[in-house]
């Protein structure tokens, strides 16, 4: 099967309404992907505004950077993670920004690429990583978690109910390198009746483990509102339960601080419309805030 090569952007409607993008402004897109997001916040730009794309994947920036340099010379791009926002303005000569996005996930590019090991329709190594060049492969990860760990991965990142036998499975299988090794675990620790629903569980949980993914939300929203103008913006779509958990107890939070104005009291969702364009966008949230 060819590589999926098109990412549909989501919500960016409700993305642009949020940000309320002004052109002469500076605006950070911390996971920026394909750039569909960002494309549409560079068309509102002057040539005085700004716009920061981070992303963890170094395809990703080079796909960004064939596809904008030479239109948008507002656009500076980052190999970092979305956490180090403070550490990449610095680079920037910047110190605060009026508005930040977070588009959390994987893009469809990443899920329909054939060597990364995110899907499981898909035959390659085990990696799962968003940054290759640091942190451990999804392979080598499973053989270095405990039974324990490994459970308690696949229970709350993953939900999935076989978790016990599905982990056992893996701990009992030392030479498990591929996406197909992983599956067939999968296929012989669990019912047929919706067993694909079980393959992209055990395969996301094992995702937001390698990439830590959890933990880096949980930092940066520990630290983004040092960054954010007053009457700054913030915008983040997730796509997990404990995602938008995080996302919204952490806004709650700097609400009582008095430090954010929580702009949605709750999370807004792809309308059908866009429902029936995108299906992969089904499980989004959308949160937005503005800083005090
Ligand atoms: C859903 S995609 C973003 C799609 C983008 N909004 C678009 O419309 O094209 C999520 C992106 O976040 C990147 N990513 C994941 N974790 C990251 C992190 N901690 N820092 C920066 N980028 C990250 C992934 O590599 C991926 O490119």
């Amino acid at each position: 099967m060819q590589a999926i090569l098109h990412h549909i952007p989501v919500m960016v409607e409700e993305v642009l309404l949020y940000l309320k993008v002004k052109p002469d402004c500076v605006y950070v897109d911390g996971t920026i992907g394909q750039g569909g997001h960002s494309r549409k916040i560079l068309s509102k730009l002057s040539s005085e505004g700004k716009l920061v794309g981070i992303d963890r994947d170094e395809e990703v920036l080079e796909h960004c950077h064939q596809e904008f340099f030479t239109s948008y010379s507002q656009l500076s791009l980052y190999h970092n993670s979305y956490h180090n926002l403070f550490k990449v303005l610095q680079s920037e000569g910047l110190n605060t920004v009026d508005g930040i996005v977070l588009d959390l996930g994987l893009s469809s590019v990443q899920l329909g690429s054939e060597n990364r090991g995110f899907s499981f329709s898909k035959n390659s190594m085990l990696d799962m990583r968003f940054d290759r060049s640091n942190g451990k492969p999804a392979a080598q990860l499973l053989q270095k978690l405990s039974l324990k760990e490994l459970e308690n991965i696949l229970k709350n990142f993953g939900e999935e109910r076989y978790y016990k036998k599905i982990a056992y499975k893996i701990k009992q299988t030392p030479d498990l390198i591929t996406t197909t090794d992983l599956k067939k675990i999968v296929q012989a620790s669990t019912p047929p009746a919706n067993r694909n629903k079980s393959f992209a569980r055990v395969f996301q949980a094992i995702r937001i483990a390698v990439n830590k993914e959890l933990e880096i939300l949980d930092k940066f929203l520990n630290n983004f509102i040092e960054c954010l103008s007053p009457n700054g913006k913030i915008v983040v779509i997730s796509y997990h339960s404990l995602e938008d958990r995080i996302v919204k107890q952490s806004f709650k939070k700097l609400k009582q601080d008095r430090l954010l104005n929580i702009l949605t009291k709750k999370p807004l969702q792809p309308n059908q419309d866009e429902l029936k364009k995108n299906s992969r966008s089904r499980s989004a949230k959308l949160r937005a805030a503005e800083r005090i």
